[in-house]
């Protein structure tokens, strides 16, 4: 690893090419203003997205999303504000497709209005370690939770496909319409990876939406091995969500709806063709400017233009900039475990990562004897609940001083059909390309600092 002098040197030129290259766009921009300006300079004169584009010539790397990837020339997608947003808009497009009345009937149906559109309950499936923005979704939709399954999942944390599958068969025996299921590519307490390429098949077999929601794991798309394998099957998603605000650490907020069929899929369900904003026809030769027009595809209208940052960032730090920095970021969680598991006597490692997020507890000596690593062996399923106390105010204490900031989570896993709670245990993800061999001592060292603080001899 770089040693930290080194990498804060390299990313402090990085800032600085980076801030003149924003200053370049930024005249860009001014200049395209002005050009604009007629000679009263109180108006603008139209100019088209292409002419704009043909200034900052935006050549981007094209990167399949899956193994085989989506088709390029196909594909594409829309920037929302944030991963729960892009969740949400998968569901209201895959909503509007399956159920196509509900935008003139919406789901109060009567009686003889369910027998005009063979109405059947829409239900949609998620794992029970998915985001709550898929439940917040599905609550915003209409939808109702009675009607979102929550599957359980395996004892790593992935979604568990035949305990999918039964629930699409008991749903469809109930005569309720299964129409979306959505798969997470990195969760945000474990970072686990449910089954693509399984769940995938059973999406295609039962004719239901298949929704990828990749905002904490997508970016390892862009490391050739990890999307080998961890996005295996992600070629089969109708949508993937894409949080490069995350682990590529563009600014807040970028986050991309990619769709496989392209924006028509979303369009043709979600826009409301307010011609009085929007231009384009449908027989709309596409080097008309206004068949640029893509803002009546998404909830909002008026929108900051994030894929720019996402843009100008992948222009200057290259696909394989990208790749180093989440590269790094896996690597960082790998070798913290290592840490942790060199220390075992204090220290119980939860899960070895499976991308960038590190889950432990710290065990102080006076629970050494009771709370023991054994106790938590596979066979025995027992995770004492006095370690969520020693989480809660070691992090407290860690967070107190300032010098680094600590977070934790718990999680419900299934020891067969029974849930079992794993009481609260630290959450580091890694990200920040700065972070480097000396900072992860000096999070341990901090870790003990304030344990011994708390709980005396270490
Ligand atoms: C798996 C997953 N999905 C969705 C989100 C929500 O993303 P955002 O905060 O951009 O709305 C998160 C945030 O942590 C997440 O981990």
């Amino acid at each position: 690893m770089d040693s930290s002098s080194e990498t804060s040197n390299n990313y402090t030129e990085d800032a600085q090419v980076l801030d003149s290259l924003l200053t370049k766009v930024h005249k860009i921009i001014i200049e395209y203003l002005n050009e604009g300006q007629n000679g009263t300079g109180k108006t603008l004169n139209y100019l088209s997205p292409k002419n704009l584009i043909s200034k900052i010539s935006p050549e981007v790397p094209q990167n399949g999303s899956g193994e085989k990837g989506y088709d390029e020339t196909i594909s594409s997608g829309l920037t929302c504000p944030g991963g729960s947003a892009s969740n949400t808009l998968a569901l209201v497009v895959a909503r509007n497709k399956y159920f196509p009345y509900v935008t003139e009937y919406g789901l109060c149906l009567s009686d003889d209005e369910k027998k005009e559109v063979d109405y059947k309950t829409p239900v949609v499936f998620t794992s029970i370690h998915s985001h709550y923005s898929v439940d917040k979704a599905v609550i915003m939709l209409g939808i109702g939770k009675r009607n979102l399954i929550a599957v359980k999942c395996d004892e790593s944390g992935k979604m568990d496909p035949d305990a999918l599958e039964n629930a699409v068969i008991k749903a469809i025996k109930e005569n309720r319409r299964p129409f979306f299921v959505n798969a997470t590519a990195g969760t945000t307490v474990l970072g686990q990876f449910d089954p693509l390429e399984k769940i995938g098949e059973i999406c295609r077999k039962y004719d239901m939406w298949f929704h990828i929601d990749g905002s904490l794991g997508g970016s390892v798309m862009f490391c050739e091995n990890e999307r080998r394998v961890l996005l295996k099957g992600s070629e089969l998603a109708n949508s993937f969500t894409f949080n490069p605000h995350k682990m590529l650490g563009v600014p807040l907020q970028c986050s991309f709806l990619l769709v496989r069929d392209g924006l028509d899929e979303i369009r043709n369900r979600v826009a409301l063709k307010a011609n009085y904003l929007f231009h384009r026809s449908e027989d709309m030769d596409e080097d008309d400017p206004s068949s640029w027009d893509i803002g009546d595809s998404t909830v909002g209208c008026g929108r900051k233009p994030d894929s720019l940052k996402m843009w100008l960032s992948w222009r200057y730090y290259g696909t394989e900039g990208f790749s180093n920095r989440v590269s790094n970021a896996l690597l960082c969680a790998n070798r913290f475990s290592e840490l942790i598991k060199e220390r075992n006597d204090k220290y119980e490692l939860f899960r070895y990562p499976v991308s960038n997020l590190v889950s432990f507890w710290y065990i102080p000596k006076c629970l050494r004897s009771t709370c023991k690593p054994d106790i938590f062996t596979e066979s025995q399923k027992c995770y004492p609940e006095e370690l969520a106390e020693v989480t809660k105010k070691i992090c407290d204490l860690v967070n107190s001083k300032g010098e680094i900031l600590l977070d934790y989570a718990s999680v419900t896993l299934h020891e067969g059909e029974t849930p079992v709670r794993v009481p609260e245990f630290f959450r580091i993800p890694f990200n920040s390309p700065i972070v480097d061999e000396n900072y992860l001592e000096k999070i341990i060292n901090e870790i003990e600092v304030c344990g011994k603080e708390i709980y005396g001899e270490q």
